[in-house]
């Protein structure tokens, strides 16, 4: 079976078995007669760059269904099965006037593997609005609720990417959303500026939406048209004392403070300064918009876009002297 579109680089690699399952129940038989070390979960495909053929069998969690759980005067609790894709889940709030994942549209992938990097993007994270998760063991199918304190959530981070990476397979998620009083987050840099173009004066959640949704569009791929899975690397994070000095070379760096001693830089202006933004090797691209991005023009093997990474890696190493760490998973 080929994986090439369930996985939104568009790698064209081949699983030797593949089995969707559609409910817990299913998913349950599934577990019971096949070892965890046989198994290859796949969620969305929006995370995750295949190198290779996949020797096990691939369990694509193919889980629908979301729904209200709890109606409180001012907030709301929802619930979503691990299968829904992320975005039509956001619509549906929105459409809804559930305020808090706003900020969020347009993000690839589905709701199941959102919390396992604490999906975040223009000012919010998943964890803002995350209540609880249910999860079901791999290997003793003891079923398991994480709640928000549980999942150890940092940047871009959580417990299902450490502690217990790989143990379980989340199969819906709950979320604490307002009913009216909402709280708008626009000072993300650019959604201020969208929406003063757009002549957007009190702007609802769904304008907050549509100017996401514009910017995303300006600058990201669609892995529809160009296979790609957002953003390669992780922003690093960089003691003080770094930026000081990167600064006396470069005064424009951008920066983000995230502790006393800590700043965040964009790693897409330090692959973009050190002049590879649209730099490709065959099918292997760093995007054009946004160089944060690497994506496939076609033909790449997964092994493409991995040495392309690795040249990206290094380069920028060699020019400022930090390392990048991919965000995205590979196998
Ligand atoms: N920049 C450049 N050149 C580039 C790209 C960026 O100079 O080619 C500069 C921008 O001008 C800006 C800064 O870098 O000053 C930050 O850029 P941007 O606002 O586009 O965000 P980012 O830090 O590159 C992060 C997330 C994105 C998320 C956006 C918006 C990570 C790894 N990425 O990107 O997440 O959408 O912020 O919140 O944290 C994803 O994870 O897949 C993803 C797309």
């Amino acid at each position: 079976v080929s994986l090439k579109d369930y996985n939104t680089f568009g790698i064209d690699v081949k699983a030797q078995n593949f089995i969707s399952v559609t409910n817990v129940a299913e998913l349950e038989k599934v577990l019971q007669k096949i070892y965890a070390e046989e198994l290859f979960i796949l969620g969305g495909g929006s995370n995750m760059l295949l190198t290779r053929d996949i020797e096990k069998t691939v369990l694509h969690i193919d889980i629908k269904g979301k729904r209200v759980v709890e109606d409180l005067e001012d907030y709301i609790i929802v619930e979503a099965a691990a299968g829904e894709n992320w975005h039509e889940f956001v619509l549906w709030t929105l459409s809804n006037n559930w305020g808090g994942l706003e900020n969020l549209s347009l993000i690839p992938g589905n709701v199941g593997t959102s919390p396992i990097q604490n999906i975040g993007a223009y000012g919010v994270e998943l964890k803002d609005s995350f209540i609880s998760c249910e999860a079901i063991n791999i290997q003793t199918l003891e079923k398991v609720t994480f709640i928000n304190a549980d999942c150890e959530f940092g940047y871009r981070n959580s417990i299902f990417k450490s502690k217990v990476k790989g143990k379980y397979i989340i199969t819906s998620v709950r979320f604490k959303l307002s009913t009216h009083a909402h709280n708008i987050r626009t000072n993300y840099g650019d959604i201020n500026a969208s929406l003063e173009e757009a002549e957007v004066v009190k702007p609802t959640i769904q304008d907050i939406s549509k100017a996401v949704i514009k910017i995303r569009q300006q600058k990201l791929p669609n892995p529809a048209e160009l296979g790609n899975s957002g953003s390669f690397f992780k922003n690093p994070v960089i003691p003080t004392e770094d930026l000081k000095s990167l600064k006396l070379e470069y005064p424009e760096i951008p920066s983000y403070e995230v502790s006393e001693h800590e700043y965040k830089i964009p790693a897409g202006w330090l692959i973009d300064k050190a002049g590879l933004k649209g730099y490709r090797i065959g099918d292997a691209g760093v995007h054009k918009n946004q160089a944060l991005v690497l994506v496939n023009y076609g033909n790449a093997s997964g092994e493409d876009i991995l040495t392309l990474a690795q040249e990206v890696q290094h380069k920028v190493f060699d020019k400022f002297r930090v390392k990048l760490e991919p965000e995205v998973n590979i196998f």
